[in-house]
């Protein structure tokens, strides 16, 4: 058995995609195991370049199954919006499947998403609008309608009438906006269901005879540990749990069966959407970078915040994921950038020190991060294949993170494109 779990270690878009595309092709398995559509994970096989929002990026290389389990809140339209892209072009989607447990995006999720965020004027989280957050709601409400209700017309219309009696009050009375149709909803989740019944089943089932037969399970994380509803800054958050523990729900896999824990993070940091950013760097070197890094979001096109690379953030979130391998992706950005800081330490407002990463949200706007300095390197690194071929300060970078984490850099990543790796031991 050898399953790999891939996560993201900051706020998203460190290039899971990318990694995951190149693990997934020596992988039995991919498997989203939590979020929806609002991912956005961008992997270039040439110069072609694909998005991927709600299916695995495995899906371009996994010669196995691509399963959508059942933590996944799953947008229908989304998924054969993405499917008909990929069959657009010549591809097979024939191996991807959904579980019958996951949760459905409803048209009301992403009304109640849009509206909420509206009406926050200033305050709002930076939601990328796709009802993620009211479809997770509802699944813990225990009113939300799963995959396998769209296979059953009579309990889908019973389903969907009881939604709407609450969401279209709400809707009326105090969002004061237009009602949704029953008729019109229902007709066209009974058609989605019609057309995607071969590709709904029971993933857990499978999943774990997989690891009983000794199968290359590849579990891809979407959004990232400081974007986790528990662990991360609070309420500028997903509602989801993408750790490395959110695959066991997510997936319904035992936590034994889970062996290589890979951490993903950028060499600096990103952020899209509101909420505390520490080491942003609002100032012109963080729009050299976002320029460079071409930092815009995959999903929703906005600009992302850019910043120094902060270990506080990134040692709170190895250690709840567990990492036993990371993964630093565009140390290719950093070229030319001298001197380079890194965060080791904050200062809080009433001057103490500290190394560890707060849960009180509001108080990390007045954290100052205390920095180290390492000095750059002017060489383009992004055709290094080797861990030799990049500059010594190059290596000091990610030796610095090394020693910091205490957890082993396997994996550099210097380019956007599948072949512009450095990997230094091979999990495979
Ligand atoms: P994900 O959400 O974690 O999959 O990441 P995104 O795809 O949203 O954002 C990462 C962006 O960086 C994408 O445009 C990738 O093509 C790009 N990328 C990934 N790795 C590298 C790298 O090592 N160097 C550079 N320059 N770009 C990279
Ligand atoms: P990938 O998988 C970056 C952010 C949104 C917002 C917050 C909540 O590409 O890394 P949501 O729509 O989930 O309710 O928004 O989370 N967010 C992401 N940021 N990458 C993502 O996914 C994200 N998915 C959600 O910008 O701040
Ligand atoms: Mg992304």
């Amino acid at each position: 058995m050898s399953t790999y779990v891939v996560v993201g270690l900051q706020y998203g878009d460190e290039g899971k995609g990318k990694i995951t595309d190149v693990l997934s092709a020596k992988s039995d398995y991919v498997v989203r195991f939590q979020g929806g559509d609002n991912a956005g994970h961008t992997v270039y096989v040439g110069d072609e370049k694909f998005v991927l929002h709600l299916l695995p990026s495995g899906v371009l290389q996994c010669k196995g199954k691509c399963i959508i389990a059942n933590g996944v809140v799953v947008n229908p339209k989304s998924f054969i919006r993405e499917i008909e892209q990929l069959e657009s072009k010549g591809m097979n989607t024939d191996h991807v499947f959904i579980s019958r447990r996951a949760h459905v995006i409803m048209p009301y999720h992403i009304l109640l998403d849009t509206y909420r965020e509206e009406e926050k004027g200033g305050t709002e989280i930076g939601t990328t609008k796709k009802g993620i957050g009211p479809c997770y709601e509802d699944k813990i409400a225990r009113v939300g309608i799963r995959m396998v209700d769209l296979l059953n017309p009579e309990i889908l219309r019973e389903k969907i009438e009881k939604n709407l009696r609450v969401k279209n009050s709400l809707f009326e009375k105090y969002f004061e906006k237009p009602t949704l149709d029953i008729d019109e909803i229902y007709n066209e989740f009974v058609e989605i269901g019609k057309k995607l019944q071969d590709r709904i089943v029971d993933t857990e089932l499978e999943l774990n005879e997989a690891i009983r037969d000794n199968k290359n399970i590849l579990f891809e994380g979407a959004q990232a540990l400081m974007l986790d509803i528990d662990f991360g800054t609070y309420p500028f958050v997903t509602s989801s749990s993408p750790s490395t523990g959110g695959v066991c729900a997510g997936a319904g896999v035992p936590p034994t069966s889970l062996q290589n824990l890979i951490g993903v993070a950028k060499a600096y940091t990103t952020r899209v959407g509101n909420g505390p950013f520490p080491t942003e760097l609002d100032n012109e070197l963080g729009e050299k970078i976002r320029q460079i890094g071409g930092e815009f979001g995959a999903t929703t096109g906005r600009p992302r915040r850019t910043g120094w690379l902060d270990l506080v953030s990134l040692k709170h979130a190895t250690m709840i994921n567990g990492i036993n391998n990371l993964v630093i992706t565009k140390l290719d950005v950093l070229s030319g950038i001298s001197p380079l800081k890194i965060a080791t330490k904050y200062k809080t407002e009433d001057g103490k020190i500290i190394d560890y990463f707060t849960s009180s949200t509001t108080k990390l706007y007045d954290y100052e991060p205390i920095y180290e300095e390492l000095e750059g390197w002017d060489e383009n690194i992004s055709t290094a294949r080797t861990y030799d071929d990049l500059p010594e300060n190059a290596k000091k970078y990610i030796e610095f993170i090394e020693n910091y984490l205490g957890i082993n850099v396997y994996l550099v990543s210097v380019g956007p494109e599948r072949s512009q790796n450095i990997i230094r031991k091979e999990l495979f």
